[in-house]
């Protein structure tokens, strides 16, 4: 009896997950088919808007992917992608990846050049895509605008760069506020001149974006090298007189190590790429001048 209940019960569970099987399988085709309807109407909406358009570009991205086969050799997809006024190179990947191929991949968040995550290698330069006009890009309309990932760092996947080394290397320099003295009774802030606030200010604007590190030659062939970034934070920081000279020269120490400020040879390409602007060549030569400073004997 017990042995012919298990029977039908077993009979009973198998049809069962027969029954659910094939409703999974149901389930997943309908959504498979759900999918490809919607990829359909995004690409005619596609069209539309292109042939509506007045002008379209042409954008040419870097794709990869080490996990998916057939698509682990490098390549580059050709889309074309209806131009507007204020578009932006962010704009114009955002609209590839939503009527095109949703698994295009890239970094983005704020989009208004503070959160630092869409630095990207456009027409051969590294740039900020949310900060990027189309329409400064020379001759847009009529050329193709190539989009890649950040020189000199390992691609993750299409335009994602690992960014662990770089952050190792801000790491190293001991990114933080470290007060001389405590704030004396009610105050509760760690007030600092003026002066000293403008000489330091524009090195506080780094958004760790990595496009200096990208550019930058020395660091591609020098794993170890702290690189601009990095040595403009030390500097925001040594020269930031409510450390006191302790501090300071605990940061020296760090800044004047064999792949520190020294392997800088001057050539300004983190510079000229910096999306906001910071002098970091020069805040690299300061270092240099006061480690020689912090060098000197007097016999
Ligand atoms: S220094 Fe400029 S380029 Fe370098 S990480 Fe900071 S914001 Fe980006
Ligand atoms: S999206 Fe944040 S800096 Fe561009």
């Amino acid at each position: 009896m017990s042995t012919e209940v298990t029977e039908k019960e077993t009979e009973a569970q198998t049809e069962t997950e027969a029954e659910s099987g094939e409703s999974a399988h149901q389930s997943r085709r309908m959504e498979q088919k759900r999918q490809q309807a919607s990829q359909r109407d995004l690409e005619e909406e596609a069209r539309t808007e292109i042939d509506e358009a007045e002008q379209t570009i042409e954008v040419k991205v870097f794709r990869f992917d080490p996990e998916v086969a057939g698509k682990e050799e490098p390549r580059f997809d050709t889309f074309h992608v209806p131009f507007f006024k204020g578009m932006t190179v962010l704009d114009a990947l955002i609209y590839a990846r939503d009527h095109y191929d949703s698994s295009l991949t890239f970094r983005h968040s704020c989009r208004q050049a503070i959160c630092g995550s869409d630095a990207l290698f456009v027409n051969g330069r590294q740039r900020l895509g949310c900060k990027t006009q189309i329409a400064d890009l020379e001759d847009h309309l009529n050329s193709t605008i190539r989009i890649e990932p950040l020189p000199h760092q390992e691609v993750v996947k299409d335009l994602v760069v690992d960014m662990e080394h770089f952050y190792d290397q801000m790491e190293a320099v001991e990114p933080f506020f470290d007060a001389d003295e405590l704030p004396d009774g009610d105050l509760e802030e760690q007030r600092q001149d003026r002066e000293n606030r403008e000489k330091i200010k524009m090195s506080t604007r780094c958004i760790w974006c990595g496009a200096c590190m990208s550019s930058c030659n020395i660091a591609a062939g020098d794993n170890e090298y702290l690189g601009p970034a990095a040595i403009n934070k030390a500097y925001r920081f040594a020269m930031d007189e409510r450390e006191g000279e302790d501090r300071k020269q605990q940061r020296l120490n760090i800044i004047e190590q064999e792949h520190g400020v020294w392997r800088c040879q001057t050539q300004f390409s983190c510079t000229e790429v910096c999306p906001k602007d910071i002098p970091l060549t020069e805040h690299i030569q300061e270092l240099k001048r006061e480690s020689v400073k912090n060098n000197l004997k007097f016999w």
